[in-house]
């Protein structure tokens, strides 16, 4: 077994004891380091970025090199897997992802298949292995995916940045089609994400972006029942060594105790909940990850530090705490003010340990 550098992160997400509160940042390699933008360049478009085990491993590490960040995430995307169930995934400059064949007609939908994660996205296996060998056992490595009702947002309607109006509708009028897609889509994740693991993941998250746009009606029935399906399908050890998960609905605040209750280690929140109130809604069952609103770091230094610490002290003393963004980093972020947040959580969350 391997021996950790620093393992904060591991033992937070398993509300071990640590010394300070671990941070990370949601897209913490991105547009906002010019160093990204560089290598990006170089590769052509962002999707050659993903598909490229290099390329992604020297991106993976950029943000590493220039902060002391408590964890590296795997570089790549949620819609590898509509991707390699033959959707046909790409991004048209500033617009966002897209798929040439969205899943509207029921021929197509009961066609779906699960794709094998060896053969269909070695490239990402690929990365994942390359990642931890680069890193060298400094901070444990996160792999991802998305939920499988955030992945049929995208499959359904085609393209991000939509009213949801196309699965809305599939909701309400075939939930039956809805469900076979949540179905074959929850499956695809259980394999992708334990040969992440395999490959030497250390932590996985799902993000479930999308999660927060259903009614209470639909959200535990169309989310929260397909990620408790991962979360049973998923490898909790591996070469003896736990691997915690991390379950981040956005705009999930009303359902955290149903959440919690889903057999996850970690809860991510977004920022529009207070971190005490969440820490008292959730008890001692799992840890929570969050919350600072990315806006912040369109601030100050001395801005962002009176802002981190409001919610170190919300959280309180003692463990179970991982430090990051309620959502992803913007690309319009000045990457002092990341340097800025990272050094606040060390400094200031000693006293709370
Ligand atoms: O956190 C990390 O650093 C890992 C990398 C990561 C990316 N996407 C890289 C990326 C992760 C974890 C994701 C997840 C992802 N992708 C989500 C869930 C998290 C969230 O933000 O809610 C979603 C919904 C997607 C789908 C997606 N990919 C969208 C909507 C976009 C466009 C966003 C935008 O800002 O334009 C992407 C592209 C994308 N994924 C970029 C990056 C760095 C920007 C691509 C570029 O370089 O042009």
């Amino acid at each position: 077994m391997t021996k950790l550098k620093n393992d904060t992160l591991l033992r937070a997400l398993l509300r071990q004891p640590t010394e300070y509160t671990p941070v990370w940042m949601m897209r913490q390699a991105g547009r906002y380091l010019p160093e990204y933008n560089k290598t990006r360049a170089r590769a052509g478009d962002f999707l050659s970025l993903c598909k490229n085990p290099d390329l992604a491993t020297e991106v993976t590490m950029q943000p590493l090199e220039r902060y002391s960040l408590d964890a590296a995430i795997l570089f790549s995307d949620i819609l590898t897997i509509p991707d390699a169930m033959g959707l046909g995934l790409y991004f048209a400059e500033g617009e966002g992802p897209k798929f040439e064949r969205p899943l509207r007609e029921e021929r197509d939908i009961r066609s779906l298949t699960i794709p094998d994660p060896s053969r269909d996205l070695s490239y990402v296996m690929n990365a994942v292995s390359q990642i931890r060998k680069t890193l060298d056992n400094q901070v444990p490595l996160i792999g991802f995916s998305g939920s499988p009702f955030t992945l049929a947002c995208y499959m359904v309607e085609g393209r991000g940045g939509t009213d949801f109006r196309q699965i809305k509708t599939m909701l309400y009028t075939r939930p039956e089609l809805l469900h076979h897609i949540l179905n074959v889509t929850a499956q695809s994740v259980v394999n992708y994400l334990n040969a992440q693991i395999e490959s030497g993941a250390q932590a996985v998250m799902i993000f479930d972006t999308w999660g927060g746009i259903l009614s209470h009606y639909n959200y535990q029935e169309f989310s929260l029942q397909y990620m408790k399906q991962i979360l049973s399908g998923l490898r909790r050890e591996q070469n003896g060594a736990r691997i915690p998960n991390v379950i981040f609905t956005k705009g999930g605040g009303l359902w955290l105790e149903n959440i919690a209750e889903s057999g996850c280690d970690a809860l991510g929140l977004d920022w529009t909940i207070n971190i005490a109130e969440a820490r008292n809604r959730v008890g001692d069952k799992v840890a929570l990850q969050g919350n600072l609103d990315p806006a912040i770091l369109f601030s100050t230094p001395k801005i962002i530090a009176t802002e981190v610490e409001k919610i170190l002290k919300d959280y309180g003393n003692g463990n179970g705490h991982i430090f990051n963004l309620g959502h992803g980093i913007s690309q319009f972020t000045p990457p002092e003010n990341a340097l800025a947040l990272i050094e606040s959580v060390h400094s200031l969350s000693k006293k709370y340990h």
